[in-house]
């Protein structure tokens, strides 16, 4: 595959003042887990790969502490703008985010407690040296916790909960990984594999459902403009986009739950955790 490093960084820099728009839970939950499956602890010092607009850095940084330290990498420039802004504007100590290739972190080795990385250590071009890489940079007694993605295959393709986008995103496929077309990270004997040959002890890989809430099907199709998906829409001709758009929102609106009025729908997440 190409190295679509370069894409990647245009489409986040475009998105990075309106990435993750708070009528569409999804990235904040799975940032919070991530946190939680690492076991950031107070005083931890931990390293956040990919952290856009700081899903986990800010759950990872209020676990670590005033004694804590927490570093968010990206490879936007725009998203590490906006979020060195809101860590700014929020006084936080010990809080750093950098501009930095996720694939090859440069820190010295056993600079961190806990390596992170919530839906972007996937998009890295080679996910088994990153892990390598990742090792390096833990104590001993370290912690990783990466999440990813991944598609529903059976009984038939789903991403995201939806069949719609499992079959637009087949149409207009962009070939960066953004949004999964397999299980994540290669599937659960590769991660395991590589995470073994990258040193780590202990590994598993965890499948969870999330609910996926929208304040309406409306409301979800444009948020997939707001992330990855926004190479996808890139791909649809103009002239079909509203096609398209109607598709995937006429599915969400099935997914109403008419206690909360919301659309909540079922997705799957990986979680990778090493120690
Ligand atoms: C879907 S967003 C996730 C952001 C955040 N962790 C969250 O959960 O909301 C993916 C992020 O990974 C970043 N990214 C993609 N490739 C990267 C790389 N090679 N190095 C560092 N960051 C990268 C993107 O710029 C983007 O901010």
């Amino acid at each position: 595959m190409s190295d679509v490093r370069p894409v990647l960084r245009a489409a986040f820099d475009a998105v990075a003042d309106r990435y993750d728009p708070f009528d569409v839970d999804y990235f904040q939950p799975v940032g919070r887990r991530v946190v939680e499956l690492a076991g950031i602890r107070a005083g931890d010092a931990v390293l956040d790969v990919g952290c856009g607009r700081g899903a986990a850095l800010f759950p990872a940084a209020a676990a670590a502490g005033r004694d804590g330290r927490a570093v968010g990498i990206d490879l936007s420039e725009a998203m590490v703008a906006a979020t060195a802004a809101e860590v700014r504007a929020l006084g936080l100590p010990g809080v750093e985010v950098l501009r930095m290739d996720g694939q090859d972190p440069d820190f010295p080795a056993g600079s961190f407690d806990a390596v992170i990385g919530s839906m972007s250590v996937h998009m890295l071009p080679d996910t088994g040296a990153a892990f390598a890489r990742f090792r390096e940079l833990l104590r001993p007694g370290g912690r990783l916790c990466v999440s990813a993605p991944t598609t529903v295959l059976t009984p038939r393709p789903l991403i995201f909960g939806l069949a719609s986008i499992a079959k637009w995103v087949t149409e207009y496929e962009s070939g960066t990984r953004v949004y999964p077309q397999s299980s994540a990270f290669g599937g659960e004997e590769r991660v395991l594999a590589d995470l073994r040959t990258a040193g780590f002890r202990v590994a598993a890989v965890r499948d969870e459902v999330l609910h996926l809430t929208a304040a309406s099907g409306r409301a979800l199709v444009d948020w997939t403009w707001t992330h990855g998906m926004r190479l996808f829409w890139e791909r649809v001709p103009a002239d079909r986009r509203a096609e398209v758009a109607a598709d995937i929102e006429a599915e969400a609106e099935t997914h109403r739950d008419p206690d909360t009025g919301l659309v909540t729908i079922p997705t799957m997440v990986s979680y990778v955790v090493g120690r």
